[in-house]
């Protein structure tokens, strides 16, 4: 069966809600703490089991109450789990989140297990790919950990996609063994190291040997490219509570549109839609519309 392969990370997110995000030296009141699960890897492999992906999450967690909790909620979503291992000698990767009255965040990740998924560890890990169509990786786990995951996936004959954040340099190596670049525009013109727009960066990646590349836009909407194609996908506007997690909502739903078939331009319509439900409703993975809503959204009248 053909299976979507998120290799990644896994965070409790700790999220307060402010009107303005506080200034260095500044003290402003917040909400009620918000425990929930998150991590971008975390949230993509969520996004896109809801959408009837067939997900094996490849991860770590502390072996403390955060990650029992992780665990269990990753669990409850039908994503096999045999890839999340429990590290006793360390925390759970955390992520601290304030949200203003605008929806905008600001995130602190403390990495913790995340950063013990290294080249070695995956590579230990290798056969659990061999079953998968799609492998999605981002940045917030070791870039040799990710790199061995990006080869395996590319030697399995996987479409590897790979969502450049939170933005690091990355070796040519790995644009090379992606097939789907999916980027914002800041890391879209960091990723060409020169000093052009965004749309002008995103020429010049494709055109330098990463295949496909999805530019994400916010409420813009995104654009995805290829060398010979520029089609623009208009956004859904939506009451913007939250923009946590959107954007592996978008990535989660490329992938389980690749998974079933689509085509990369259909399965961005399908990801814009899903995204801009995550917006409406705070918090990473608690806020995406649930397996029914989500199928609809993406797929329209067309069961998962
Ligand atoms: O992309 C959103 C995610 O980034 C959050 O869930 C948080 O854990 C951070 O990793
Ligand atoms: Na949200």
């Amino acid at each position: 069966m053909s299976r979507v392969v998120v290799v990644g990370s896994l965070n409790m997110d700790l999220l307060v809600h402010t009107e303005r995000r506080p200034s260095g030296g500044e003290t402003v009141a917040g909400s009620d703490l918000l425990l929930g699960p998150g991590g971008k890897s975390a949230n993509q492999a969520v996004a896109a089991a809801r959408l009837g992906a067939h997900v094996t999450m490849i991860g770590a967690v502390g072996r403390d109450v955060f990650g029992q909790r992780l665990r269990a909620f990753v669990d409850a979503e039908g994503i096999d789990t045999d890839g999340i291992t429990t590290i006793d000698d360390v925390a759970t990767g955390t992520a601290v989140i304030i949200v203003d009255d605008e929806g905008e965040n600001s995130i602190v990740v403390s990495s913790g297990a995340n950063a013990r998924v290294t080249g070695e560890w995956v590579e230990a890990r290798r056969s659990m790919f061999d079953a998968a169509s799609v492998v999605v990786l981002c940045l917030e786990i070791p870039l040799d950990g990710v790199l061995a995951a990006a080869r395996a996936g590319h030697a399995a004959g996987a479409t590897v996609i790979l969502n450049l954040s939170p933005y690091i340099e990355v070796p040519d190596e790995l644009l090379m063994l992606t097939d789907v670049l999916l980027v914002n525009e800041h890391e879209c013109r960091a990723a060409v190291g020169a000093d052009l727009p965004w749309d002008e960066a995103a020429v010049v990646l494709v055109g330098n040997g990463v295949g496909r590349a999805i530019v994400t836009l916010g409420a813009r909407g995104s654009v995805v490219l290829d060398a010979t194609s520029v089609t623009e996908i208009t956004s859904i506007q939506v009451a913007v509570a939250d923009t946590t997690g959107c954007g592996d909502a978008y990535t989660g739903t490329i992938a389980a549109g690749l998974a079933r078939g689509l085509g990369l331009v259909d399965a961005a319509h399908a990801a814009s839609r899903v995204s801009a439900a995550a917006a409406t409703r705070v918090g990473a993975s608690a806020s995406y519309p649930s397996s029914a809503d989500a199928t609809r959204l993406a797929w329209g009248d067309r069961r998962g």
